[in-house]
């Protein structure tokens, strides 16, 4: 960062809560995360972490509290300015969440082609991000014939191709083994080294221990502050 330089949050969130039901998932959440920052939420399972998630990307909304991302403020804004949330946000799932029946170079190029690029601006780009990834030579392959690690890398890739400020990343090595794990983990560090911001969700100790970024602690929905 610049001397002198604010530092601009990204994303706040202002006394937030999210219930489904009777059920509390997340109570009187306030932070603020800023630009460029790399961020860890950890907790146990079920403390909130994938809810906390959710409400930045508009998976759920908040049941009382405001949530702002870049500017917008997701308890106004329309259902049909999602798409614009939606496009300064990379998302990775435990799970990798990839297309079946669609090769990894249209699952990446599905992203570009939502956005209404040029096909021809879809074709280069989707292929160097996929050469970022260690992916070029499987760009043909379908997800299925793919090894976990590689699907991840895969989804990592979607996730970057758009070029967001910000990437989500809900448990992104939990199905994983360690060297896999690594890979996936480096890739995301490399991608934040570039300017963007960083938020990581996981439970695994391991790597809230080696890892670098400020840790924000939730245990039953509640936040507590971590390193
Ligand atoms: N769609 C839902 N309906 C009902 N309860 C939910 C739903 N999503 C999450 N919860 C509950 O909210 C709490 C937090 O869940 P979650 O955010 O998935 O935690 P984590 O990701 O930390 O494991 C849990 O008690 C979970 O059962
Ligand atoms: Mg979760």
């Amino acid at each position: 960062m610049i001397p002198g330089e604010k530092e601009r949050p990204i994303i706040r969130m202002y006394r937030v809560h999210k219930r489904f039901g009777s059920k509390a998932a997340l109570t009187d959440i306030s932070l603020e995360i800023n630009e460029n920052e790399f961020v860890l939420i950890s907790g146990a399972s079920g403390a909130g972490k994938t809810t906390l998630l959710k409400l930045i990307y508009r998976g759920e909304s908040a049941s009382e509290g405001q949530v702002l991302v870049d500017g917008m403020n997701l308890l106004r804004i329309p259902r049909n300015r999602i798409p614009e949330l939606r496009r300064k946000l990379g998302i990775i799932f435990q799970d990798y969440k990839l297309i079946p029946d669609k090769t990894a170079f249209e699952n990446v190029a599905l992203v570009l082609e939502a956005a209404g690029h040029p096909r021809r601006f879809i074709g280069k780009k989707v292929k160097s991000v996929l050469r970022g990834v260690g992916m070029e030579e499987k760009a043909d392959a379908f997800p299925p014939s793919l090894s976990g690690g590689e699907q991840q890398r895969v989804a990592v890739a979607r996730a970057m191709v758009g070029d967001p400020k910000v990437i989500l990343a809900d448990e992104p090595t939990g199905s994983l083994d360690p060297d896999s794990a690594g890979v996936i983990f480096s890739l995301l560090e490399q991608y934040h080294r570039k300017g963007a911001t960083l938020l990581v969700a996981t439970h695994d100790r391991d790597l809230i221990r080696n890892a670098g970024g400020r840790v924000i602690h939730l245990e039953q929905g509640r936040l507590i502050t971590g390193r």
